[in-house]
């Protein structure tokens, strides 16, 4: 089966959207977005365009809006989607579940009943490390078992895959990848898209940038007393260029013809664990500004320690990350001071 190289991005203007808009067009698909910008901003479709000196057809449209999402299909003739529309604090779908439930699974089920109708065929859906849990093996790979969710959040990525994986089964049409990605830090190297947090950051990145930046008094490092080599927490940093184009390397294998089963999942880090103490100590030194930091007492939720095997994407996919962490933390503090 090839098919053809027109892809929609739906939750385009988010942070992981956005930059994989971009590599997609640079790879020569053609992409549309579909967004409600209830995270995001119309400006980063300026951003997209100027990086690319492309012309994006843009839907602010509801993915959970099923009769709009219709009109999506029929105005434009993509065969492959790239799903990122989803809610993503962790924190908040613990508070509201149902919000995070009729969220994530309804613009899910809407993308995938609508390709069924449709006839188009590729779906990569952005699913999460977090559906490891706290791992007994580590790095986990795509064989490591899921372990129960800990939040509503985690439960909708790991519901998304077995949404995923059983239409993949079931109709002959529908063909999914499901992509496990690490920690996505950085922004663009232009600077001219990046993350954009509202309100207080959850993540660490963001939150690092807007300390440097003044915005924040002091960084709260969630506690010292793990059983990690400095007692912070591990994690996998994939710079978000480099994840941008895993998801390029993915939608290749898909319209290229490649799959070797209908629905196929890839781990999308570095497989390089680094502390949290360590990240905040090589952003300041690259960038040369104070971040400053005290310790504090253990996020709930916060597994101690987790990263990739990225093997499978590396050897499948062709796909490897190459972006330094230096360049990236540079990238991030570029972004924020471009916020200024
Ligand atoms: N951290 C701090 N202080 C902060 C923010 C974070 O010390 O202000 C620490 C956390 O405790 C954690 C690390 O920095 O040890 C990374 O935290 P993030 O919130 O940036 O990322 P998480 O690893 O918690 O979560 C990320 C994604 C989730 C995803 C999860 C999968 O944000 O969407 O990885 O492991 F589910």
């Amino acid at each position: 089966m090839k098919t053809n190289k027109s892809v929609l991005v739906s939750g385009g203007t988010g942070f992981i959207g956005s930059h994989t808009a971009v590599e997609l067009i640079n790879a020569g698909y053609s992409v549309v977005i579909v967004d409600n910008l209830s995270n995001s901003e119309a400006t980063v479709i300026d951003g997209i365009e100027r990086i690319t000196s492309q012309k994006i057809p843009f839907e602010n449209v509801d993915t959970c809006d099923l009769k709009a999402l219709r009109g999506v299909f029929e105005r434009h003739d993509f065969d492959s989607v790239i799903h990122f529309a989803a809610f993503k604090a962790v924190g908040e779908s613990v508070s509201e579940p149902l919000k995070y439930y009729q969220n994530n699974l309804v613009s899910f089920m809407n993308i995938l009943e609508l390709m069924k109708e449709f006839g188009r065929h590729n779906v990569v859906f952005s699913s999460s490390a977090t559906v490891y849990g706290d791992a007994d093996e580590l790095p986990v790979t795509e064989q490591s078992p899921r372990k129960p969710a800990t939040s509503p959040y985690g439960n909708t990525k790991q519901m998304c895959e077995d949404i995923l994986r059983d239409c993949c089964a079931a109709y002959p049409v529908t063909h999914g990848i499901a992509l496990r990605y690490f920690n996505p830090i950085g922004a663009h190297p232009t600077a001219i898209i990046g993350e954009l947090p509202r309100g207080v950051p959850n993540n660490l990145v963001p939150f690092i940038t807007q300390t440097a930046a003044g915005i924040r008094k002091e960084l709260s490092i969630f506690g010292n007393d793990y059983d990690t080599p400095d007692g912070t927490c591990l994690r996998d940093y994939i710079d978000i260029v480099d994840l941008a184009r895993a998801h390029v390397a993915a939608l290749d294998r898909m319209t290229d013809g490649k799959m070797q089963q209908k629905y196929e999942i890839f781990n999308v880090g570095t497989g390089r664990p680094v502390s949290v103490l360590e990240l905040v100590k090589r952003f300041e030194r690259v960038n040369g500004v104070p971040v400053p930091h005290r310790f504090t007492a253990r996020r709930e939720g916060d597994v101690p320690s987790v990263y990739a095997d990225p093997t499978l994407a590396n050897e499948v996919l062709g796909w490897k990350a190459t972006r330094d962490l230096d360049d990236t933390l540079r990238a991030a503090w570029k972004w924020q001071q471009s916020l200024a």
